[in-house]
């Protein structure tokens, strides 16, 4: 097996090159022209629950600056622009009346992003589900899987004329076990019976919006969702108990979605934690999908003796996370090998990133960790596609510095740097190189 690419290596006609966002994360303009509260807003506004007591109440304004975004973006070279709509924004409740100011926002921000060239993915939940909703129970009451499902068919309804590639969700691991297992993002609760409930809810609310949007279309439109899946590797991958523990480890967290998405059953012994689940639930999670949106940041290590940390020799980004690009092709051609018996659709990274501590100096940000980080996975995306797995897009995280959940914004993941209080931009050296590599839609190493 080569591991290394090819230098004359291009990528496949059509390849797709974005970045990530998310409402929450960039729009602020918390509480404009009628949006409603979410989770996210009551999250952070109470004391002790994010990094400096931060919030996205003004993020990085992009409410009012997704004009200038959009153009730095498209002089990117870029091709695609992935973001989230606010539900909240468009319907503050989660239930009844939609709100015409905030719809119009969204109708505004697709319109420049089709008239700069850059096609739209819109992710329907990326965390911020109306404060409304959370007070009937959030994703613990399948009443919300329903409520989510009508959202989906209107936002079909009113954007699907000019926006054909729709996410169910970012990340439902995410909200399951930050937000309602471990009590580290909103809505903050601690508890695994909740979470096990949720971790359902969430698929069959995935299924309910995909009948909801391909029922409203009125154009054709691509369907997909958003999985932080990662690949397990044994410490000692000579160590039969570490290698047994890896592909036990592998099995549980991929096999957890890909399995009722893919297939429509749950591994053994998953039914056992969720206490409301219906006969006909997993046929309707079980639904076609046009694509897999996978994000990648890190591999997860295993072993039966104590794992170092930082195990030696390997980088670190500012979060803590192992630097470690090899395991994405891993991940991606251990999906194709384990699911090309079920219906596995084409594939997007649709996050991969890393934060670094940058400075801006004379107008300069020069981070060439970034870059390294972002040129060795883009390498690997590469060298999976050669190994026959199709992949048709990478949307490097993110196209701006902005609000890092529970870390606020100590934590910069951008291409383009953002100062917080002037709310100026700037492209990181790092940005510029991926322009490149866009514009020639190859590593050109
Ligand atoms: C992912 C989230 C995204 C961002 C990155 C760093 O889990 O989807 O919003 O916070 O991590």
């Amino acid at each position: 097996m080569n591991d290394r690419l090819p230098a004359n290596f291009v990528f496949p006609r059509d390849f797709v090159w974005g970045t990530g966002t998310s409402a929450y994360q960039v729009e602020g303009a918390w509480n404009a022209d009628g949006k409603g509260e979410s989770i996210w807003d009551r999250f952070s506004h109470t004391p002790g629950k994010v990094a400096s007591d931060e919030n996205g109440d003004v993020a990085c304004n992009q409410y009012h600056r997704f004009a200038e975004d959009i153009e730095l973006a498209r002089k990117l070279n870029l091709n695609a622009y992935r973001f989230s709509i606010a539900w909240p924004r468009v319907q503050p409740g989660g239930r009844g009346a939609f709100n015409e100011a905030g719809m119009d926002f969204y109708d505004r921000k697709i319109d420049a992003l089709l008239r700069a060239g850059l096609e739209p993915y819109i992710t329907l939940y990326h965390w911020d589900l109306p404060q409304e909703l959370q007070d009937i129970g959030g994703w613990t009451n399948r009443e919300v899987c329903k409520l989510f499902a009508d959202y989906a068919a209107k936002m079909v309804e009113r954007y699907g004329d000019r926006v054909k590639f729709w996410t169910t969700f970012n990340e439902p691991w995410c909200t399951t076990f930050l937000g309602y297992a471990w009590g580290i993002h909103a809505p903050g609760l601690k508890d695994d019976k909740a979470a096990a409930q949720v971790a359902h809810n969430l698929l069959l609310a995935h299924g309910l919006a995909c009948i909801a949007a391909r029922a409203a279309a009125q154009q054709a439109i691509e369907l997909g969702i958003v999985l932080n899946l990662t690949i397990t590797e044994p410490l000692h991958p000579q160590n039969d108990e570490d290698v047994k523990k890896a592909e036990a480890g592998w099995r549980r967290d991929c096999g957890y979605y890909l399995d009722p998405l893919l297939r429509g059953v749950y591994g053994p012994g998953v039914t056992d934690d969720i206490a409301e689940i219906e006969p006909e639930d997993l046929a309707i999670i079980n639904q076609p999908m046009d694509y897999l949106g996978i994000n990648y940041y890190m591999r997860s290590v295993v072993s039966n003796a104590p794992i170092p940390s930082p195990i030696d020799g390997h980088e670190y980004t500012q979060m803590g996370w192992e630097v470690y690009a090899p395991a994405l092709r891993t991940l991606l051609t251990r999906i194709d090998k384990d699911y090309r018996d079920a219906y596995l659709p084409k594939i997007y990274v649709t996050e991969n990133g890393a934060a670094f501590e940058d400075k801006l100096v004379d107008g300069v940000v020069d981070d060439p960790r970034r870059l390294n980080y972002l040129a060795t996975h883009i390498e690997q995306v590469g060298l999976a596609i050669a190994d026959g797995v199709d992949v048709q897009g990478y949307f490097a995280w993110s196209l701006l510095d902005n609000f890092e959940w529970a870390e606020g914004y100590a934590r910069r993941f951008g291409i383009i740097y953002v100062d917080f209080e002037s709310q100026e931009r700037t492209v990181k050296n790092s940005g510029k190189w991926l322009a490149q590599v866009a514009a020639a839609n190859s590593l050109q190493r």
